[in-house]
């Protein structure tokens, strides 16, 4: 949560902050601010709110900023004090000689605050980061340059915290460390770049060095320095990352939330290239553990990539015939687990730097388990530490709500669970093959699904205009997908949306059910499909207005639901992806329709950093 940038280098310094800010504003929109050195001072410019504000704000400037070469930028997600200009970051220490931007917690805070009120500080805001800024401040103030200023006070702080800071002192620097939170530095050409990720810096650069846990970095126009807690040079090779700056611009779409459904038949092609041939084995030896020795298998996981963990225990159970348990990060983490070496533990996330998830992964390695990371992020926290990693390749997602990421962790697990069983051998080899062959379609498969709704969402909105509630419902394989799609609904909409299995529904749910709380069903085939429509037959008796996800010209469908959206016929092992897509459009349009921002949904950051 809150994204920072740094900039030292050429008269493009407001330019490139606010590029890097916008690409990370999914990380917390609250307020922004930027602290410029220019004229032997610092300038420090916030606003509340979503970014567009501020850059109205510096538009107003008339260009008068078009010379500063140097300054920090951040995006607020609140944790200590409310959204209001004096809790905006940058905050400025000492006489403003200093200036600050922060991703984290200051835990100990309370009692650094007061020890500098005691010396006769004062305080202009509510929050943790403000005691940083003026700490550096007395340091600076002293006769400390900035780097060794913020190492000393490092020393000081208990919490997680990426920082970047710069003074009036040391014009053309800016001075920056970590601690669990993200940071990266971007390389470039006569000028440098820190950013909270890389997403914030495609279009500068392709070329970054990951600032490791407890690490110093100092940047100016033409050099980058790492250095240890301790103060040690170290030397840190630079990577270089293929995702190019169009995939984090809207590319002719109104939102990124529609883009990043639009892209899922890309983000699936990808993730699954080269990890299965046509004729269905799949080859996951990058994984590098020896998966024959796996006797139990816990997810852990939040939001979304739980319930793409759901998914996961289904496919590897089911093909696998693995004990599979799927955690919710934050619960697992204080749960005193139990384990071996025998157990995988496998943690998704996006991001790669979930708090919780991360926290978790912790818990597991305390009792020898063999961790697997899946993410969405190269070089991400998760990835370090982790014993194996496997990347989903759906391309940046910056829209808060999860879509591409999502389905791409599904595919991800339904690869294990065919690893998994191909190892263990207790499935023919023709069989798995088979399988193998049919999770190669998916991308053509959510294509047709795409195309085959057309227009249909949209007519679907209506049934939600005076609704005060909603229930997803759905059985085996469908009910992860209908929890998900819950999700997607209320979080973006604000619609109380409730996930639940529909055979589950007589035991309490069934009396939410009137004409005000539409009942989305998502079908399903095999077993459950007419256990199913038999339970949703129940709440059409009781007045609701039914929306059901089915296979195109299922009559069982058509005859209960107020509209069907129609999926292509697949093989079962595709059913969450072509599934999950009606319900993510049907949120979307949801949304829309209530006139609300769907990329940026209120209260909410992509990366949730803290617990
Ligand atoms: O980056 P992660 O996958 O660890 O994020 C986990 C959740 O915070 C995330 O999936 C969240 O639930 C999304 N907003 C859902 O759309």
């Amino acid at each position: 949560m809150c994204g920072i940038v740094g900039y030292a280098g050429k008269e493009r310094c407001v330019e490139v902050l606010m590029k890097g800010l916008g690409h990370l504003e999914y990380r917390g929109y609250d307020s922004a601010g930027l602290a410029l050195q220019r004229d032997g001072r610092i300038e420090r410019i916030t606003e509340v709110g979503q970014l567009e504000n501020l850059t109205r704000t510096l538009a107003g400037r008339n260009g008068d900023l078009s010379l500063v070469r140097t300054g920090v930028g951040h995006t607020r997600w609140a944790t200590h004090g409310r959204p209001s200009e004096e809790n905006a970051h940058p905050h400025l220490g000492g006489d403003g000689r200093v200036a600050v931007v922060h991703n984290g917690i200051i835990e100990n805070f309370s009692e650094l605050k007061e020890e500098l009120e005691g010396r006769g500080v004062s305080f202009r805001s509510e929050t943790d980061t403000e005691v940083m800024a003026h700490l550096i401040a007395e340091r600076v103030e002293a006769g400390e340059s900035l780097r060794l200023a913020l190492v000393g006070v490092l020393q000081r702080l208990e919490g997680s915290f990426a920082v970047a800071a710069v003074s009036v002192d040391e014009p053309g620097k800016v001075v920056a460390a970590r601690r669990q939170s993200p940071l990266v530095i971007g390389l470039g050409e006569g000028e440098n770049f820190l950013a909270s990720a890389v997403q914030a810096l495609l279009g500068e650069t392709n070329e970054f060095i990951l600032v490791e846990n407890g690490e110093i970095v100092e940047i100016a126009d033409s050099s980058v320095e790492v250095f240890t807690s301790s103060g040690e040079p170290v030397e840190r090779e630079s990577f270089e990352v293929e995702w190019d700056a169009e995939a984090v611009e809207l590319g002719g779409y109104d939102d990124y939330m529609l883009k990043e459904i639009h892209e899922q038949p890309a983000a699936l092609g990808s993730t699954l290239l080269g990890r299965i041939d046509t004729g269905g084995v799949v080859d996951l030896s990058e994984v590098g553990l020896d998966l024959s020795e796996i006797d139990r298998v816990v997810v852990v996981a939040c939001g979304t990539a739980y319930h793409a963990g759901l998914l996961g225990k289904h496919a590897i159970e089911k093909l696998a015939r693995l004990p599979v348990e799927v955690v919710i990060a934050s619960e697992y983490r204080y749960a005193d687990p139990i384990g071996d070496s025998r157990t995988l533990v496998v943690a998704i996330s996006q991001s790669g730097e979930t708090t919780d998830t991360l926290a978790a992964v912790q818990a597991a390695r305390s009792f020898g388990a063999r961790v697997l990371a899946v993410t969405n992020t190269k070089g991400s926290l998760i990835t370090r530490e982790a014993d194996a990693v496997l990347l989903t390749r759906a391309g940046p997602e910056i829209c808060v709500a999860s879509t591409k990421a999502f389905v791409a962790q599904v595919a991800v697990l339904e690869l294990l669970a065919l690893a998994l069983a191909g190892s263990r051998g207790v499935i023919p080899d023709r069989e798995l093959r088979e399988i193998g062959r049919g999770l190669r379609l998916a991308p053509e498969k959510v294509e047709e699904t795409l195309e085959l709704l057309g227009n249909r969402v949209e007519e679907a909105v209506e049934v939600f205009e005076d609704a005060r509630c909603s229930l997803f419902l759905g059985r085996g394989i469908s009910y992860p997908v209908a929890l998900e799609g819950a999700l997607k609904l209320k979080e973006i909409s604000y619609l109380p949306s409730e996930g639940y299995p529909a055979g589950e529904m007589k035991h309490g749910p069934i009396a939410l059910v009137d004409e005000h709380c539409p009942v989305v069903a998502v079908i399903g085939e095999g077993l459950v499909r007419e256990k199913t429509l038999s339970n949703v037959e129940e709440t059409v008796a009781r007045g609701a207005s039914v929306i059901a996800v089915a296979r195109d010209g299922d009559k069982g469908a058509e005859r209960i639901a107020r509209l069907v959206l129609p999926v292509p016929e697949a093989p079962e092992i595709l059913a969450p992806f072509v599934c999950s897509v009606p319900l993510q459009l049907l949120a979307y349009h949801v949304a829309k329709d209530r006139g609300l921002d769907v990329d940026k949904p209120r209260n909410l950051a992509k990366s949730v950093t803290v617990e």
